[in-house]
């Protein structure tokens, strides 16, 4: 208990005023778009709790999901600017920030889990995300949401159904020239707009991770799912230049730790519940099936012409890097 009793007037009245909590040296703002549910927005949590903690209350974490602050590439402009400082946007739509980023995206690039995490975790990982600086941007990680499958209110069993079709793609140049490669006509709409725009159908089709399709409930909106496995949807971990510069050497040691430590959860999170994601889908109605190998080389195929467009756009020297490495 305090003892006041001979304290002067002004002391008691300072420590009266004085906030318990110590605040912290550095308030950060991790912001991004998926739900708080799902296993990067779990991962997303994970990691605040880990810096909040290591750093001894020096750094606070805040996260903000589900859009709150803004789309992925409205929140990549804020931590450019400081105002956020960590985000997880798609490789896909970094696209536009850093051309090179997109490499992740190609269809058909990894043929399994383990190529992806040979190729994002080791040097060519690396190396991509070293780029980034030069955006004002340091890329720490490259975190999952998953393979993308893709859902449809009609049958898509062959490359050749997707002939005329409207599917949503997030707005990524490589990923809107994937699907006019493949007959589709691709239409970018921002992720939070994608349920409407597959309920008016203003899209009829859509590829996302499983995670993504069931907490944005596009179930509800489309009948089939083609367990097609195509391409994997990749975020680069960020946190804003200006922030991570003006952290001292033992706090940027935490932060980097905690990046690695949260996505590795959030990996064995994506594992388990895509499983258990596939059989629920299908037990509540949709119409769930996967690519025969033959449909699966048909995809194959018809990808090539998006791989030697974008081999110029990506580097074909960094191109063949992980042709090698993921075979
Ligand atoms: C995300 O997972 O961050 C968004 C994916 C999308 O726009 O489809």
């Amino acid at each position: 208990m305090l003892r006041t009793k001979n304290a002067p007037a002004c002391i008691i009245a300072a420590l009266m005023t004085m906030s318990p909590a110590v605040a912290a040296e550095f308030d950060w703002k991790f912001a991004h778009v998926v739900s708080p549910s799902t296993p990067s927005g779990k991962a997303a949590d994970r990691f605040a709790e880990l810096v909040n903690k290591r750093s001894g209350g020096r750094i606070s974490v805040k996260v903000f999901p589900s859009a709150q602050l803004g789309s992925d590439t409205q929140i990549v402009e804020q931590i450019q600017f400081n105002s956020v400082q960590v985000g997880i946007p798609p490789t896909a739509k970094l696209g536009n920030f850093d051309q090179r980023m997109q490499v992740i995206d190609l269809p058909f690039i990894f043929p399994t889990r383990e190529a992806v995490y040979k190729v994002l975790d080791g040097p060519i990982g690396q190396k991509l995300l070293a780029g980034l600086e030069s955006k004002a941007l340091m890329g720490l990680a490259i975190w999952e949401s998953g393979f993308k499958h893709l859902t449809s209110n009609r049958p898509i069993s062959d490359v050749s159904d997707l002939k005329g079709i409207k599917v949503r793609t997030m707005d990524s140049p490589l990923i809107i020239e994937q699907y006019r490669s493949w007959g589709a006509n691709p239409i970018p709409v921002a992720f939070a707009e994608v349920y409407n725009a597959l309920q008016s159908g203003v899209a009829e089709a859509q590829e996302n991770s499983l995670s993504n399709i069931d907490t944005m409930k596009f179930f509800e909106v489309q009948t089939h799912l083609t367990l097609s496995g195509h391409a994997y949807l990749a975020y680069a971990f960020v946190v804003s230049k200006q922030a991570w510069d003006a952290l001292p050497k033992d706090l940027q040691m935490v932060v980097q730790k905690a990046a690695i430590e949260a996505r590795d959860y959030g990996r064995d999170l994506t594992i388990k519940l895509d499983e258990a994601l596939a059989k629920r889908f299908k037990a509540d109605g949709m119409n769930v099936s996967t690519l025969t190998e033959k449909a699966r080389d048909g995809f194959i195929s018809a990808s090539r012409e998006v791989h030697d467009s974008f081999a110029p756009v990506v580097s074909r020297e960094l191109l063949d890097q992980i042709y090698e490495v993921s075979q």
